[in-house]
């Protein structure tokens, strides 16, 4: 089976080793991929946002199966277009990856069908804007319409700041059309938690819950990152909290979107907060996570490729999603001064015996070399009998994988490892 992978981070790494597990895929590309995962597939030179160029190289190879992975694509409509000249997708299609295209879209979805999240008010004007945030409390949190390289929320301690976040966005266009419409929305508290599901809109299945570490530094201070690691299960999730959500929030969302004429197929990603009035959604994401993906794929027992076929065909009832119930850690290893200004071209090193748990991010290669390319240059992942075996894992391997000027998060899994030692006294 010819098949082709969309989209260049750790994420699409993690797919792509998973997806090689299943015989069938013999032929898999990676459109663009990087230097690091060109170790498992063949990487071509074509942008992620191309849809000209990948429907283009779809035909030239005639691919019989593409997974969509990144938002960009998924938003403009890729899959669209793919199934427009025969080729089935994994990923929704352009009318239901609005659910993470449009905050305004996915906050009126969740008012209109009562799904549980954050009370908000939709802004066009930045003179009301800035009107509302003299009547409310701080903090409260601003949010950009559009997709915004997931730089486009501002959690504002003070209406000061808030003000500060709506001008940036209204007035100066920071992330352009995407911030032409904003939402205003309710400060929640209380930790959490990633749910991955496979749905193909009649069946939903959840994959096991996961923890994110956005924050570039340790104790979650700082700058928001694309993620700095993960681990998974999350501890906060039990099973209660788990067939909650799936009454109130996960079911609920896929009729709604079908009630809306959107069915959603692939991966929805629901970011949720437990909050002492329940859990609630925080967003929702069209596609798999990045870095939870690789805490989640490697404990996957049955097979990926099959599951995903599966949804595609509409018939994700009879597929066999089965999860480990070990734990799994990412560690994720930048470039200094990322999410800021970073330096790239700096030669990598990873230890032969580490490459089946690496998932590169950023590296290009040059010869028989890797060398730096991104903010995030790799993740290495751990699965273990314990999370607390599975964190000291990943740290030692990091301690092998060089680059100059590399920066880790020194802390993560230590919020999940206290959590599951309240939980168990
Ligand atoms: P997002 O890019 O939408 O995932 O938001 C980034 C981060 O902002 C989330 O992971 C939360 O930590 C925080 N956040 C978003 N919305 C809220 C909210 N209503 N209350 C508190 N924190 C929030
Ligand atoms: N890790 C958060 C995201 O993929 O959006």
């Amino acid at each position: 089976m010819k098949i082709m992978v969309i989209g260049s981070g750790g994420r699409e790494h993690a797919v792509v080793k998973a997806i090689k597990k299943n015989p069938k895929a013999d032929e898999v590309y990676v459109l663009p991929g990087n230097g690091g995962i060109a170790a498992d597939a063949e990487c071509v030179n074509v942008a992620a946002t191309d849809l000209d160029a990948v429907v283009a190289f779809a035909c030239e190879k005639q691919i019989d199966y593409a997974v969509v992975t990144p938002d960009d694509p998924l938003v403009l409509g890729l899959v669209d277009r793919l199934e427009t000249i025969g080729v089935p997708c994994f990923g929704p299609r352009k009318n239901a990856a609005i659910i993470e295209g449009s905050k305004v879209f996915s906050k009126d979805l969740m008012k209109r069908y009562r799904i549980p999240t954050a009370r908000y008010e939709v802004f066009t004007d930045p003179a009301a804007a800035l009107a509302y945030l003299d009547t409310v409390p701080a903090p409260i949190v601003v949010k950009a319409d559009g997709l915004a390289l997931g730089k486009g929320v501002t959690v504002a301690e003070t209406t000061d700041e808030a003000k500060a976040a709506v001008l940036s966005l209204m007035r100066d266009k920071k992330f352009g059309k995407s911030g032409e419409r904003i939402v205003i929305e309710e400060y929640l508290t209380g930790p959490e938690v990633s749910v991955l599901a496979f749905t193909d809109s009649h069946t939903l299945v959840p994959m096991v819950s996961s923890m994110d570490h956005k924050r570039a530094l340790d104790g979650d201070r700082g700058e928001n990152t694309g993620g700095m690691g993960t681990v998974a299960p999350n501890p906060y999730y039990t099973e209660e909290i788990a067939a909650r959500c799936m009454r109130e929030i996960f079911l609920p969302t896929m009729n709604a979107m079908n009630a809306e004429g959107r069915p959603f197929k692939g991966c929805l990603y629901f970011g949720l907060m437990l909050t002492p009035d329940g859990p609630k959604v925080i967003e929702y994401n069209c596609r798999f996570g990045d870095p939870e993906t690789q805490v989640v794929l490697p404990l996957l027992e049955s097979d990926l490729l099959e599951i995903m076929l599966a949804v595609t065909e509409e018939r994700l009832a009879e597929a066999d999603v089965r999860f480990s119930d070990r734990a799994a850690c990412c560690l994720i290893a930048a470039s200094a001064g990322y999410p800021g200004k970073y330096e790239k071209g700096k030669l990598l090193t990873i230890p032969e015996s580490l490459l089946d748990r690496v998932y590169v991010a950023g590296a290009k290669k040059e010869g028989e070399s890797l060398f730096t390319n991104g903010g995030r240059v790799l993740g290495v992942t751990e699965v273990r009998d314990t999370l607390s075996e599975a964190v000291a894992a990943v740290y030692e391997d990091m301690r092998h994988i060089s680059f100059e000027n590399k920066y880790c998060r020194s802390d993560i899994g230590r919020r999940a490892l206290s959590a599951s030692e309240d939980a168990h006294g």
